[in-house]
């Protein structure tokens, strides 16, 4: 029955392709996949991509677990390089979202790209898929715009996060502020599907206070066993809690420099589900994600084998001091 998917699949895939990504004839459209993909995304994907006048590769590159979760392979990295359009569709890593040829390819606005890593059909058909994009795009470039001028974010939670962080104001992809709301027409831009998020990396070295994460976390899941985790300078020093906080541990203690605290995200999806599912969960209007591991897509230079996006549910997200999401609304 799961093949009966690529009928909910082929809608999805021609409204992607054409109003998302904006698909032109001629242009070269690499897909890749991996062996836990769900391949009713790639083939409807691929036939969008033909209708539209555009030539695909469908690539399939091997399942990566933590040690190599950000790379790609030798042969997809060259192939970029002809690339208009990457669509990364593997399910057990991120890797084509992550990878540094893709940041670099990006930053030289050579290359747009949509990220589906680790994404079913769920993904595709329910909850954040239904938002109205265009004007996510527009709530996404106004409120990237605010914090870009700001100077210190701060997150706050009931659950007892309380983290501050400085303002990094060196543009990436344009500008200090990333903007995936779905939509990627022009070379240098990048979404995700589903999506509705803004992000930076913060301010080298400044991020402090306590983290409760209580949402779930990439890698590792959902669970009602809250991870507090403490933050100095940067680094994570302290993790606590229960199943959850010691896998995290465990990788903290294996991945060299997953103690980074690489990215701030805001949620700003009002449809996106709370259903334990962390790529879902992080695009939810009133949730904040806070990542560990590699910065390189957030124009940072500190390289890791993971990106760990953790979600704190129901959180105030202030700059400067003035709320700009509290209780599940935007009040900027
Ligand atoms: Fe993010």
């Amino acid at each position: 029955m799961q093949q009966l998917r690529v009928i909910e699949a082929v809608g999805v895939a021609h409204r992607l392709v054409r109003l998302h990504l904006g698909v032109k004839p001629g242009e070269q459209v690499l897909l890749v996949a991996d062996p836990w993909t769900d391949m009713n995304m790639a083939w409807a994907l691929a036939g969008a991509v033909e209708e539209a006048g555009g030539e695909y590769t469908l690539a399939v590159m091997p399942t990566r677990h933590e040690k190599r979760a950000t790379e790609l392979t030798a042969i997809l990295d060259a192939g970029l390089e002809r690339a208009d359009v990457l669509i990364g569709l593997t399910a057990a890593s991120g890797a084509p979202t992550y990878s540094r040829k893709v940041a670099e390819l990006l930053g030289q606005k050579r290359l747009r790209a949509m990220s589906m890593v680790m994404r079913s059909m769920d993904n595709w058909t329910r909850g954040a898929a239904l938002a109205d994009y265009e004007e996510l795009d527009r709530l996404g470039h106004r409120l990237a715009d605010v914090w870009a001028a700001g100077s210190q974010v701060t997150i706050t939670s009931a659950a007892g996060t309380q983290f501050t962080a400085g303002v990094t104001k060196d543009p990436v992809m344009g500008h200090p502020v990333i903007v995936e709301c779905g939509i990627a027409r022009e070379p240098g831009r990048e979404a995700a599907f589903s999506d509705g998020e803004i992000s930076q990396r913060p301010l080298a070295g400044t991020a402090e206070g306590v983290l409760i994460v209580d949402g779930p976390v990439a890698k590792i899941g959902a669970g009602d066993d809250p991870i507090r985790i403490e933050v100095r300078a940067g680094k994570v020093v302290a993790v606590e809690g229960g199943q959850r906080a010691r896998r995290l541990q465990q990788i903290l203690d294996t991945v060299p420099g997953a103690d980074h605290i690489a990215e701030i995200g805001l949620g700003l999806n009002p449809m996106s589900l709370r259903n334990g599912d962390f790529e879902e969960e992080k695009k939810a209007l009133g949730n904040v994600h806070v990542a560990l591991g590699s910065d390189l897509f957030y124009g940072g230079t500190h390289a890791c084998a993971v990106h760990l996006d953790m979600v704190i549910r129901d959180a105030t997200f202030l700059l400067d001091g003035r709320p700009i999401v509290q209780d599940g609304r935007v009040v900027a």
